[in-house]
């Protein structure tokens, strides 16, 4: 997909860029992301909502993701952004990513976060919780600020790929306000009579990695009703509602997301159907998508190192990477598929299972693949490593977060450093008492 190909001299290229010369230029493992695949997703977005000629923004989730240079892509082409933390405002804000897009998310935002945010005049708080509210409306009050609100409602619906929505059990969430209770029909009346708080609508996020429609539809559709009811027994109208993220993306053969475009087109219609009527006219919509923007656009490349072979069992090859670049495996049992990326045209002779490097059984990044005889030196690509990868990265058993690149048009530039060996150790501190004395 995207601009991967395999070259004349059977090496996978990705954005133009053999993965050779890429690990020859930067080692590994390396997370190598395509612009343009990147760049056309966010486009997708743009053009299935300007299509609707509903009013929208596309907002970057970047916990997907979260890197200077992501945040400029985003800016580039149009998106507003999603931080749920100080560390993500800050990349946003030092990449120079517009604040009045910039929503910030999250069910405990810390008074520092807050002031921070409000200091650099972010676009919009989206309120998890009463305490927050409070919180919000007092430090808004002390810095003379009227700030943009939307509260995070819990629709009843929670969607996942692998299992259909249910339309029960989300009440017991930690986030956001339950329509189904009364509590969020009060947080509206409150918010609204806050003087430094300008509630402009409601958030409501389903689930991840979701391949129907039904969930999205369906949360429209109780978000609508609870519209309804405001404006008929608060007289509030909403301007804005935000629908969260969790469009799917395709990890390996059998899983089945839909296009971009038409994810969009039933979340619209849904809107346009169930809001009808509601107040004077339909609100904007918003939406986050993280990893259905980044996802595909992402391969990490590994060396292949040593092999164990259990005869009449298994076959184990090791990379030197694994679940501190990756933990979806190890965490989520995550599936991924992976090719011999300088043997990418040879056909598989054998099946194999991929281990990480680090000191644990269940560092594993794929149980069985079929690949060509890997041999040591070999390079690995696993597909799909775009979201919730280098975001979610670790330095277990010490080991340093890979560099990044972004290619395109056969140029690669580096986004994120390799971290060294000194960057492991920058914030250790040993106390004098125990220091190792000079002989
Ligand atoms: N908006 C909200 C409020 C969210 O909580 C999330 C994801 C998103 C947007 C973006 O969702 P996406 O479009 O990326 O599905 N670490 C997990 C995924 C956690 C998702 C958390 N929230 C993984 O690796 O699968």
């Amino acid at each position: 997909h995207g601009t991967s190909r395999i070259n004349d001299a059977g090496h996978l290229e990705i954005g133009g860029c053999d993965v050779t010369e890429l690990k020859a230029e930067y080692g590994t493992p390396l997370y190598i992301v395509d612009e343009q695949l990147v760049r056309r997703r966010c486009r997708e977005y743009m053009d299935a909502f300007a299509a609707s000629g509903l009013g929208f923004q596309v907002a970057y989730a970047s916990k997907a993701f979260s890197v200077m240079a992501m945040c400029r892509l985003a800016d580039e082409e149009g998106l507003s952004l999603d931080v749920v933390s100080d560390g993500e405002l800050y990349t946003a804000l030092q990449a120079g990513f517009p604040a009045e897009r910039i929503h910030f998310h999250g069910n405990n935002k810390t008074p520092d976060e807050i002031e921070m945010a409000l200091d650099a005049r972010i676009g919009c708080f989206v309120v998890d919780n009463l305490v927050e509210l409070e919180l919000l409306q007092a430090i808004a009050a002390e810095k003379n600020q009227t700030v943009n609100v939307l509260l995070r409602v819990t629709p009843g619906v929670e969607a996942h790929a692998h299992h259909a929505y249910a339309a029960t059990g989300q009440t017991d969430s930690k986030f956001g306000f339950d329509i189904g209770n009364g509590s969020a029909q009060e947080a509206v009346r409150l918010a609204s009579s806050k003087a430094n708080l300008k509630l402009l609508g409601v958030h409501s996020h389903i689930g991840s990695q979701i391949f129907e429609t039904e969930g999205f539809q369906l949360a429209v559709e109780r978000v609508a009703g609870f519209a309804r009811k405001v404006k008929e027994e608060l007289g509030i109208e909403f301007s804005v509602v935000n629908l969260g993220g969790g469009f799917g993306i395709r990890y390996v053969e059998g899983d089945t997301p839909l296009q971009v475009s038409e994810y969009v087109a039933a979340i619209t219609d849904a809107v346009k159907t169930h809001f009808a009527g509601i107040g004077s006219k339909l609100p904007e919509i918003w939406v986050e998508p993280g990893r259905s923007i980044v996802g595909d656009a992402g391969t990490t490349l590994y060396t292949i190192g040593t092999s164990k072979e259990i005869p009449g069992v298994r076959k184990y090859v090791a990379v030197d990477g694994g679940m501190t670049d990756n933990p979806r495996p190890a965490l989520y049992e995550s599936k991924y598929e992976a090719v011999l990326a300088n043997r990418a045209g040879e056909q598989p002779e054998e099946t194999v299972s991929i281990a990480g490097k680090c000191c644990e059984s269940g560092d594993m990044l794929i149980w069985d693949v079929e690949l060509p005889k890997a041999e040591s030196g070999d390079l690995l690509a696993v597909a799909c490593t775009g979201a919730y990868n280098y975001s979610m990265a670790s330095n277990y058993n010490r080991i340093r977060r890979p560099a990044v690149v972004f290619v395109q048009n056969g140029q690669s530039d580096l986004v994120v450093k390799r971290e060294s060996h000194g960057d492991i150790i920058a914030n250790d501190i040993v106390p004098a008492r125990i220091a190792k004395q000079p002989v």
